[in-house]
């Protein structure tokens, strides 16, 4: 762990996400929040007096601002690469929100850029650096299920266009960008939280097999969305290692978020990779009458005891506050730079998460299966879950 002066940084984009992000940023001394920037002056007026943090005049201020080290990236995601881009021109280190880019291409550009300026890129999610993620990895390593064969990701969200949507405001007044989400897609938005769980305990993915969809083409917005995305895919990972995983995304199906690793031996089950502190269930596998019995007649959750988690996570709960600390992955990023070490999630490994979700969003879009190009080297555990 790393000492000395804290690393500055510079948030672009100042919208719902951003509120999120700056509830974090206290819970870890490394990071100083030198300034802010968002191209619509109203919501950087509201947002920088709101938290009363400096406001930038143009994104070329804070890009030349000497004490940032860091652009942490928030704008909407077709504004990704063209910030991004800017950012490593100036020499900053970026940690942008998911996606890295719209396509892997667009993803490898802003890798070889940043190998090319000297400077590191790394991208949300990292709720694989969460409590619950890395319970549930030592849980595996240590060999609490055996041998991994499967693993399931439910990342279905409910039907989002049917909910009150328009009432939920981040605590400084912006609106959820419905629209936004919906032209982007539930898979490039949600996939990545199961993607980079299961990646960091498996290996790279090796093939990919999906199904995507667009089942409710009227999500009843006004005026009507030009370009709506699949609402709806299903594909099947598999990696390097012989595990596979099938994960499912929708903004269809009713709210499911469990993920489960399956090995010969038992299961292990997270509720939810939005909420850092969700316990890590794990249910020894089956094999008496009795016990199957049992199984059929209470579900499969019967028997199943609670892991101490490895960590307690300092997050005080309650409405417009985040479950999850979003700004874990930037202050991961700001102590690899400062101890000149590998950070855990770097541009190898961002890119590698663009591509398998590209090709769950996207499967017209390659060969059938899908083989995956981009590979990253092993990421080691958080410190503490060692
Ligand atoms: N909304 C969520 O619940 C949520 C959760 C996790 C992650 N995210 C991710 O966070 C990112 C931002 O999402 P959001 O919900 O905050 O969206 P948002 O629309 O509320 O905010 C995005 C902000 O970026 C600004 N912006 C866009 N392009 C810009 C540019 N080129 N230069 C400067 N500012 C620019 C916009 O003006 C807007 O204020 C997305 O990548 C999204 O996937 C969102």
């Amino acid at each position: 762990m790393s000492t000395g002066p804290a690393t500055g940084i510079a948030v672009v984009g100042c919208g719902y996400v951003a509120d999120y992000y700056r509830q974090c940023f206290p819970l870890h001394p490394g990071l100083r929040l030198v300034g802010v920037w968002d191209r619509d002056a109203e919501r950087l007026g509201v947002y920088s007096r709101y938290w009363s943090d400096r406001a930038y005049r143009a994104l070329d201020e804070a890009l030349s601002d000497r004490e940032v080290a860091i652009v942490v990236n928030l704008t909407t995601p077709e504004s990704h690469a063209e910030v991004t881009a800017q950012a490593i021109a100036a020499g900053k280190h970026v940690y942008s929100e998911k996606p890295l880019g719209m396509t892997t291409a667009e993803a490898e550009r802003m890798r070889d850029a940043a190998r090319a300026a000297g400077v590191r890129l790394s991208t949300a999610p990292c709720n694989v650096l969460g409590e619950s993620a890395q319970t549930a990895w030592a849980a595996v390593r240590r060999g609490d299920v055996g041998r991994v064969a499967l693993a399931y990701a439910e990342l279905d969200d409910g039907m989002i266009h049917r909910t009150d949507y328009k009432s939920w405001l981040s605590v400084s007044g912006r609106p959820w960008p419905a629209r936004n989400e919906f032209e982007t897609g539930c898979t490039f938005e949600h996939a990545g939280y199961a993607i980079t769980v299961f990646a960091a305990m498996f290996g790279p993915v090796r093939r990919v097999t999906s199904f995507s969809s667009l089942l409710i083409p009227d999500k009843r917005t006004e005026p009507p969305l030009p370009h709506p995305a699949p609402d709806f895919s299903v594909g099947c990972l598999e990696f390097d290692g012989g595990v596979v995983a099938r994960i499912t995304n929708s903004i269809v199906a009713p709210y499911d978020h469990r993920m489960r690793i399956i090995g010969e031996d038992g299961t292990l089950e997270m509720k939810e990779p939005w909420d850092y502190a969700s316990p890590v269930r794990l249910r020894k596998s089956q094999q008496g009458r009795l016990g199957r019995m049992l199984e059929r007649r209470f579900g499969a959750g019967f028997a199943a005891s609670t892991l101490p988690p490895l960590r307690k996570i300092a997050l005080r709960r309650g409405r417009g506050r985040p479950t999850m600390d979003f700004a874990r992955g930037v202050a991961e990023l700001a102590e690899a730079v400062r101890d000149g070490r590998r950070c855990r999630l770097d541009e190898d490994f961002a890119v590698h998460v663009t591509e398998v979700t590209e090709m769950l969003q996207h499967p017209e879009r390659f060969a059938r299966p899908a083989v995956v190009r981009s590979t990253f080297a092993p990421i080691a555990p958080m410190d503490w879950a060692t």
